[in-house]
């Protein structure tokens, strides 16, 4: 029942939890030779620290909780104890500090001991360690990259569940570089004696672990491996091995066990061993574990996919709004299921044709007059009806604090939705428009109330002369983008994806592409993009930057035949 994990040989994935038995080279010694697969030490810092003072440890109803307040001799004294480990299994050494620096000059020193490092991001009750930092992504990121780039051994960081989206946090650790993240520490917690109404730990504030924070543990893990390409340890209220079951199947692929050695110090021996005989009685192998309920998810959604009718919708038009002579918008009756910025839904205009219209509100599209179906639409009637498939599509991945939006011509519609969702999240936004002039220049009044507006226009009638292009310029960039949005004439992105590509921002960068779609459930074909195969209808419509750099878009598409012709 072997596994490798960041390049470690395990030979089961059971591991010892940090800070439990592992403040000594003896103590590591006695649990790996009751069969773990690895052992993680105590978190050792820079300087000897006593902890706090008592109680630090209490049994609780379904668990424990403990503010021992990371005691450790420091690094320089924990190596003694390092010598005295007889590597009976892989050593995961656990760090902490208060910046990069003092977690790469810790680990410097420790290196050769290690099989690899696990950052401790995640204690719940030292001021200015752990948890404090390890909830902001941008010291996850930046610690993680640092410690990488001065460390050579693996490196696995701890996340704390007191955050609002763990998954946020193992992201920016995988951004970092992480080669495996670990969740979770301990639940912040309290308990008061009622006899006196002190609080009952020495420190106040504790940390909670033991089987009442297994389901929160194991939906730590369950979001992170929907999101994250590197490994997950999980740990958090194990005590048999159906518990370790349930953490694989979450997407685990090793896990830590704490708490439970105050019941059995044997613990892992039972446990590989109940593990080992479920695998052979089922004819399972540990892959086959790993990430199974999401497997058994999807197919369960794949199932339901089979039963639902997808048919366009009755759909009344409450309002007509003009835009421009060639631009209007429709406002529907009935509200959409499943609305998102930067999906699209399939415009059925009744014995004419259906075409894919992004939605420029929650109930609205705007539409351009360019062809037979928008000129029939033109001709509808407020209280008249349509037909609306979808809405379809992926839609913009919404996120960041400062934020860029790019729109050209009817591209600006998608944006304008976008920009409300980002507005009533009271978001810091830049917007860039452009059109061919002052006339058909969309959304002004619209944007201007929610954010920045830079404008241009080809003949210089408003704003900047030329295209959007032309405002990329030193002013906007005065401050930085969390993420940037573009929408527009093909040859327009082409232009930003060459553009971000060379100031290296495509992984920030988000493009909604606009093609021929036919059936917008991803089988016919029609909008497929070169060379990847893209399917924009379904893959799409929005991509980063980077899955598209090197794409037909802005190049070359294909007409309703199917044959290529130039954009
Ligand atoms: C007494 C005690 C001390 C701990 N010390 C540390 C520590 O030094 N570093 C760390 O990363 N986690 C520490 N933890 C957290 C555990 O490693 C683990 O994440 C948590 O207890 C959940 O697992 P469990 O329910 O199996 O105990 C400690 C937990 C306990 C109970």
């Amino acid at each position: 029942m072997g596994i490798k994990i960041s390049g470690i040989e395990l030979e089961n994935p059971l591991i010892l939890a940090s800070g439990i038995l592992g403040s000594t080279g003896s103590s590591l010694n006695r649990i790996a030779r009751t069969g773990a697969g690895a052992v993680v030490s105590k978190s050792i810092g820079i300087e000897p620290r006593e902890g706090y003072e008592g109680p630090v440890l209490l049994k609780v109803d379904c668990g424990f909780l403990n503010a021992l307040g990371l005691p450790n001799p420091s690094y320089k004294n924990f190596i003694e104890e390092l010598e005295d480990f007889d590597r009976y299994c892989p050593l995961i050494i656990s760090v902490f500090g208060s910046s990069s620096s003092e977690f790469v000059e810790v680990a410097e020193d420790l290196e050769d001991y290690a099989d690899a490092f696990e950052l401790n991001l995640s204690c719940p009750h030292v001021e200015g360690y752990g948890m404090e930092i390890g909830r902001d992504l941008t010291f996850v990121e930046d610690i993680t990259r640092e410690f990488k780039r001065s460390i050579s051994r693996p490196t696995w960081v701890k996340l704390t569940p007191n955050v609002g989206e763990i998954t946020e946090i193992g992201l920016a650790a995988e951004k970092g570089g992480a080669d495996a993240v670990v969740a979770i520490n301990t639940v912040k917690g309290l308990r008061i004696d009622v006899e006196s109404g002190y609080p009952l730990l020495g420190n106040v504030y504790g940390g909670l672990s033991g089987r009442c924070i297994k389901p929160i543990g194991l939906a730590a893990v369950y979001s992170l491996y929907k999101k994250l390409k590197i490994p997950i340890i999980g740990v958090g209220g194990i005590e048999d091995y159906r518990d370790v079951l349930e953490y694989l199947m979450a997407g685990a692929r090793c896990v830590e066990i704490g708490s439970a050695l105050y019941y059995d110090l044997e613990i892992f021996k039972e446990i590989d061993s109940d593990l080992k005989r479920y695998l052979e009685e089922n004819s399972l192998e540990m892959e086959d574990i790993i990430g199974l309920a999401h497997r058994k998810r999807k197919k369960k959604e794949k199932e339901k996919e089979k039963d639902r009718e997808i048919l366009p919708k009755d759909v009344v038009i409450k309002r007509i709004k003009r835009e421009n002579k060639d631009v209007r918008t429709f406002f529907f009756e009935d509200a959409l299921l499943d609305v998102r910025p930067g999906r699209y839904v399939m415009v059925w205009v009744r014995g004419i044709d259906e075409i894919p219209i992004s939605l420029s509100y929650k109930d609205a599209i705007t539409v351009e007059r360019v062809g037979k179906t928008t000129e029939s639409l033109f001709k509808l009637k407020e209280g008249d009806s349509i037909g609306i498939r979808g809405p379809f599509g992926n839609g913009f991945d919404i996120k960041g604090e400062n934020i860029l939006l790019i729109g050209g011509g009817i591209g600006i519609a998608p944006l304008l939705y976008l920009a409300e969702v980002f507005g009533e999240k009271k978001k810091d936004i830049t917007t860039l428009i452009g059109s061919r002039s002052r006339e058909t220049l969309l959304f002004l009044k619209e944007f201007e109330k929610i954010s920045k507006v830079f404008v241009s226009t080809d003949d210089g009638s408003l704003g900047k002369k030329g295209s959007v292009l032309n405002m990329l310029d030193a002013e906007i960039f005065k401050q930085e983008y969390d993420m940037i949005y573009a929408c527009g004439p093909e040859k327009m992105l082409r232009s930003l994806l060459e553009f971000f590509n060379e100031k290296d921002l495509l992984e920030k960068t988000q493009f909604s592409l606009s093609r021929i779609i036919k059936c917008g459930l991803g089988i016919c074909g029609s909008c497929c993009i070169d060379p990847k195969g893209l399917r924009v209808c379904r893959d799409g419509p929005i991509f980063y930057g980077g899955e598209i750099l090197n794409s037909e878009v802005g190049r070359y598409e294909r007409d309703h035949t199917g044959r290529r012709r130039k954009v």
